[in-house]
């Protein structure tokens, strides 16, 4: 029997057929919980990481990826923790490449060694690069991460020149640290043709510090000054941006889109899962439910994976109203980022 578990509760998934209308197109896969930077609301100082042997192995993944492409799959992204740390990464996205169906493949990345991956990441067939930043003043950024600053940027001009495309920086806004730096940010996605978001900070995980609404910049007000220098946000789209409400700047020929789970969530229709680094699926990122699928993706068949992964997108549609019903409250997310896949 297949349950979803959330925290110390078990749920179990009702015996019936998934409606029709339910696609799952989007998978995220943590490859590891190992990071090279400590981003001080991602995760604890002296974050205990999983053992190798209970990671998943990369044959594992592609499993599920390739049944998951019978109920609408299309596009995978490799995050963690930090993904270029897991070794032989090409060799996955490669594996990737391979399954029929699957046509984006795309990485979450803090790119401190983006530099040194990025061409056989290319060719390994790598489409896109999201790119984390949060700050583009080298001490702040320094500040939040332990991280250089110029290390991300030179991986960057690599991967640009390589001609991975579209490259979208992700800059996690929060109230009195980076929100006087949104300006800077737009100039700074004219200057390198990437596009940048801002995201608000989610009530995840256990970082150094305490989640609080009050560290919570509404994008409403980067977006109004944003408007007021560079004149009206024309609406836009950008591939892959399921989440982001996406602008052209017209006045500077610029993208850059809003994350706004917390004022403006985007959970209507969603058609997303998690992997976790070691085999969970995650149904939904407001949650702790999530379902075990280690064991099965290690020893199943594939008509045992495809019976799994039918009653998996039953547990979605439930998670999917669910969400709606409680009206896109957050719940408790005890699960550290790195483990979930940010
Ligand atoms: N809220 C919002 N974004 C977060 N990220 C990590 N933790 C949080 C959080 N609590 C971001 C990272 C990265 C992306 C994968 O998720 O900064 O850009």
């Amino acid at each position: 029997m297949i349950s979803v578990i959330s925290g110390d509760k078990i749920k179990i998934i009702p015996d019936k057929a998934p409606s029709k209308e339910t696609k799952i197109t989007y998978l995220r896969i943590s490859v590891t919980d190992r990071c090279n930077l400590k981003c001080f609301y991602c995760r604890p100082e002296n974050q205990e990481f999983i053992p190798r042997q209970e990671i998943l192995d990369y044959e594992d993944m592609v499993k599920l990826v390739k049944v998951l492409t019978k109920f609408g799959l299309k596009s995978v992204r490799i995050t963690g923790g930090e993904p270029l740390l897991r070794q032989d990464i090409e060799k996955f996205v490669a594996m990737l490449n391979e399954v029929k169906g699957i046509d984006d493949i795309s990485m979450t990345t803090n790119a401190i060694t983006l530099k040194k991956h990025a061409k056989a990441l290319k060719e390994a067939g790598l489409r896109r690069l999201n790119i984390s930043i949060d700050s583009l003043k080298p001490e702040l950024f320094y500040e939040i991460t332990k991280g250089n600053l110029q290390d991300v940027i030179d991986g960057i001009v690599e991967a640009k020149k390589l001609g991975i495309e579209p490259i979208k920086i992700n800059a996690v806004v929060i109230k009195g640290l980076n929100e006087n730096e949104a300006l800077d940010f737009v100039e700074f996605g004219r200057e390198y043709g990437v596009e940048v978001r801002f995201i608000e900070m989610m009530p995840i995980g256990q970082g150094q510090i305490k989640w609080d609404e009050d560290m919570v910049q509404p994008l409403e007000k980067v977006k109004n000054l944003i408007e007021e220098k560079y004149g009206e946000l024309v609406p836009s789209s950008s591939i892959g941006s399921g989440a982001a409400r996406v602008y052209e700047i017209p006045s500077i020929n610029t993208k850059v889109g809003f994350i706004t789970p917390l004022s403006n969530p985007f959970c209507d229709g969603c058609s997303k899962l998690r992997l976790t680094v070691e085999g969970s699926i995650k149904l939904c990122l407001r949650t702790d439910d999530e379902i075990i699928a280690k064991d099965i993706l290690k020893n199943g068949t594939e008509e045992e994976i495809e019976e799994f992964v039918r009653k998996v997108v039953v547990a979605k549609e439930i998670s999917n109203q669910n969400i709606q019903f409680n009206n896109y409250a957050f719940g408790e997310c005890q699960r550290i980022m790195t483990s979930i896949g940010g």
